[in-house]
């Protein structure tokens, strides 16, 4: 008897002690994990940080070095004594250059005054269809030089909708835009204003081109964030265009819908209620959550 419950008294020693054993290995296993975690977390946030960098430093040297290399070979002419036309050409690249340093500071600025909640809309009827109309001939050059055929069609029975005609203008651009940059030769893409049966208007962007996955989808809606960052980048950009026209298609209390496969091509649906509603801080959570 006596016998007995000092066996059991024993083993009860060397089971507690061996859960203690148990417990502190687990427990250093668990520490070793986390740290190991932490560390490509760390590493992870270094090398998106050092893309982010690399990429914002070439999207506004690549303009600036155009407007100091040719103001430069302007104002040597006296020298050079250069034919009409080149000076023409060397000012219409410093316009060109100008202007598209002025579309990436106003992203920039778009961005984070969305962020801080102090984005204000006009407010107005206007035709969805108008807007799409009047933008349309700007991407021709775009289309064409990249080779893709482009078209629009516009809903005959397509009603107003309130909201500030320069920014849905700003999101068609966006949209449009990235279909054109993102779609191979030979490829299309297509606007389609219409009216939505519920009420309302959609705005329908498709694309022929690259395509993204739902984890790509994520990142593309993130500020700064694009797909295939580093190396394999084919096409320029700052990463803000989704989600500035995603933020400001919530501002009008809209929606904006993304559906993708890889390699076949990408649809931008965009919903805007009939009547308008300002969610400031709909927005504004929409590209918090995103990610900065
Ligand atoms: N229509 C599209 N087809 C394929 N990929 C797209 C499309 N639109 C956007 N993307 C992806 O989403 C990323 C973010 O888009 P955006 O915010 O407009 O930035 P940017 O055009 O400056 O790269 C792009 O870099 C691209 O990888
Ligand atoms: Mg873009």
């Amino acid at each position: 008897m006596l016998n007995g419950a000092l066996e059991a008294s024993k083993s009860n020693s060397l089971m507690s002690q061996y859960s203690a054993v148990l417990g502190n290995a687990i427990l250093r296993h668990r520490a070793r994990i986390a740290e190991r975690a932490a560390s490509v977390e760390a590493e992870l946030a270094g090398r998106i940080k050092s893309e982010f960098i690399t990429n914002m430093s070439h999207e506004l040297r690549t303009p600036l070095n155009t407007v100091i290399g040719f103001s430069k070979l302007i104002s040597e002419h006296q020298d050079r004594r250069l034919p009409d036309k080149d000076i023409v050409e060397f000012a219409n690249l410093i316009h060109g250059a100008a202007g598209h340093l002025l579309s990436i500071i106003n992203d920039i600025l778009d961005i984070s005054k969305i962020q801080s909640g102090k984005y204000t809309l006009d407010s107005s009827d206007l035709s969805l269809g108008e807007v799409v109309e009047a933008a349309m001939p700007g991407f021709r050059l775009a289309a064409e030089e990249t080779g893709v055929r482009l078209g629009h069609r516009i809903d005959p029975a397509l009603q107003p909708v309130r909201g500030d005609a320069v920014k849905i203008r700003q999101i068609v651009t966006n949209l449009v835009n990235n279909a054109i940059k993102f779609t191979q030769e030979g490829g299309l893409v297509m606007v389609e204003a219409a009216r939505r049966p519920a009420g309302g208007a959609v705005l329908v962007v498709r694309d022929t081109g690259v395509g993204m996955s739902d984890e790509e989808i994520r990142v593309a809606l993130t500020p700064f964030g694009q797909v295939d960052g580093a190396r394999s980048r084919w096409r320029e950009g700052t990463g803000l265009g989704l989600p500035i026209a995603k933020a400001l298609v919530e501002l009008h209390g809209g929606r904006l819908q993304i559906r993708s496969v890889k390699s076949r091509g990408t649809e931008v649906a965009v919903m805007l209620p009939a009547r308008h509603q300002v969610s400031i801080a709909q927005a504004r959570d929409a590209v918090l959550g995103a990610g900065l």
